[in-house]
């Protein structure tokens, strides 16, 4: 990112002139689907993938991204780039009144998400030292994943090394390194992705795997499997809670989005895909569960390693990718919080950083210990983990959402529609389609969801 170099901006104000800016739309669009890509893809998606029938998931997984999931993403970076502020910010400035209460809702999102986020990254950098010392030559990754929760500090130690990296990246204001590293990164984890999937659908049983994946299965189509779609679809979009507004408002006002919330969604659509066409055929290949939950992908990948050449080495990289896939999304769920506390009450933005990272990973203590040592921690017939998770993915992302719609579509629709005018003119009939839809359908539809999902 650079400095601003434009003058005063009408919304914003004069103070917004010295805001970072992204360097290029490119570097947008990259640390945005460097935000969207990450463990929701390759650990969270084939979970939930898993447990609700494969294909009738993916289906409807993909058409809550098609549908409501892009609408709300362009809504919230044109949300941010307008307003030019933290979400909190954004809303007061852009709405006023109570509207400020959907960025206090944002916050609370990011941060009791990155709470258990970076448990679950904790584990990727533990499976990265594990397969470097070859012990899964020797033991089953089901039980190396079981030990490694059984232990009590392993994976505290994990977490707190993760959180500690997206503090030390976050303090130091969205560095220039982060923007260029995801460029070589990103397409280096795409390549990895497609060398596994290619090696997993030709083991043996991996195309029973692949037809779970993606024959849906309509005994499935239930409330509960339509709401856990929509809840993904938002999770994995980074959408429902201020990080695409947050980094919206770090875009220069001329810099048009319509095209990038297309190529981010895209992306993050690819990386499921292809972490599905990994794990399901590994899973039947390993005569595994697909409905074992939030372990699912540390089972079973390590397995594809073991039947490739320089297994070990593909495994090393993997995760080591993995983390940095992780590292890239934390970011942009501290950054929220931070951006919070230093617009909207004046912390130094080291102090803020560090406060929030110390916090989520306090309250990522229990997520941990409840899929070990602590059982008990569990309510609902879910850990602590899998409630954390549903209570911010499943219903305040969706909820999130549902007030971004109502927010675009009817307190700053002319707003809205001006935004987007001045960057493809000839488009109009489909930002006028888009207004309509986050007026009266997404809010409809989502509503109905969040309904229909809580009293299943
Ligand atoms: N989208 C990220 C992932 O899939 C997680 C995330 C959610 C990041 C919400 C930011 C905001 O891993």
């Amino acid at each position: 990112m650079q400095r601003a170099s434009e003058g005063a901006l009408d919304v914003a104000g004069p103070a917004a002139a010295a805001r970072e800016t992204w360097a290029s739309r490119l570097g947008f669009v990259m640390a945005a689907a460097g935000s969207a890509v990450g463990l929701g893809n390759i650990w969270r998606f084939p979970w939930l993938a898993g447990e609700n029938g494969g294909g009738l998931f993916l289906l409807a997984y993909l058409l809550m991204v098609g549908t409501l999931g892009i609408s709300v993403l362009l809504a919230e970076i044109v949300i941010g780039r307008a307003a030019q502020k933290d979400p909190v910010g954004a809303f007061r400035l852009l709405g006023g009144g109570a509207w400020r209460l959907v960025g206090y809702l944002g916050i609370t999102s990011a941060f009791l998400i990155l709470s258990f986020y970076g448990v679950v990254a904790g584990w990727t950098l533990a499976f990265a030292v594990k397969q470097a010392t070859g012990l899964f030559e020797t033991a089953a990754p089901s039980q190396v994943f079981a030990d490694l929760l059984a232990a009590t500090y392993e994976p505290l130690a994990w977490a707190f090394a993760f959180l500690a990296m997206t503090a030390a990246v976050v303090s130091g204001g969205i560095q220039n390194g982060i923007e260029r590293a995801n460029l070589v990164l990103m397409p280096l984890l795409f390549l990895l992705l497609v060398l596994l999937a290619v090696r997993a659908v030709t083991l043996p049983h991996g195309l029973e795997g692949l037809a779970f994946f993606f024959a849906p299965d309509v005994t499935h189509l239930t409330t509960a499997t339509i709401a856990a779609a929509l809840g993904q679809a938002f999770f994995s979009l980074s959408i429902g809670l201020g990080a695409m507004i947050t980094y919206g408002s770090y875009l220069q006002r001329r810099q048009p989005v319509g095209r990038a919330a297309f190529q981010i969604a895209a992306l993050d659509t690819l990386a499921a895909l292809l972490a599905g066409s990994i794990v399901f055929p590994a899973v039947y290949f390993a005569g595994l569960d697909p409905a074992s939950g939030p372990g699912l992908a540390f089972v079973t990948l390590p397995t594809v390693f073991a039947e490739m050449p320089a297994g070990r080495l593909f495994g090393v990289v993997f995760f080591v990718l993995l983390a940095i896939a992780a590292l890239t999304s934390a970011i942009s769920l501290l950054e929220p919080v931070v951006a919070f506390l230093v617009d909207e009450y004046g912390f130094r933005r080291r102090r803020a950083t560090l406060l929030t990272a110390v916090g989520a990973f306090l309250v990522g203590v229990p997520s941990s210990l409840s899929l070990g040592p602590m059982p008990e921690l569990a309510a609902f017939g879910m850990s602590f983990l899998d409630l954390v998770d549903f209570l911010t993915a499943s219903l305040m992302l969706p909820a999130g959402g549902l007030a971004m719609a109502l927010f675009v579509g009817w307190k700053i629709a002319p707003l809205a529609a001006a935004e987007l005018a001045g960057e493809a003119p000839h488009r109009q009939p489909l930002v006028r389609a888009w207004i309509l839809f986050l007026r009266f359908v997404a809010p409809a539809a989502i509503g109905w969801i969040l309904v229909a999902g809580l009293i299943r």
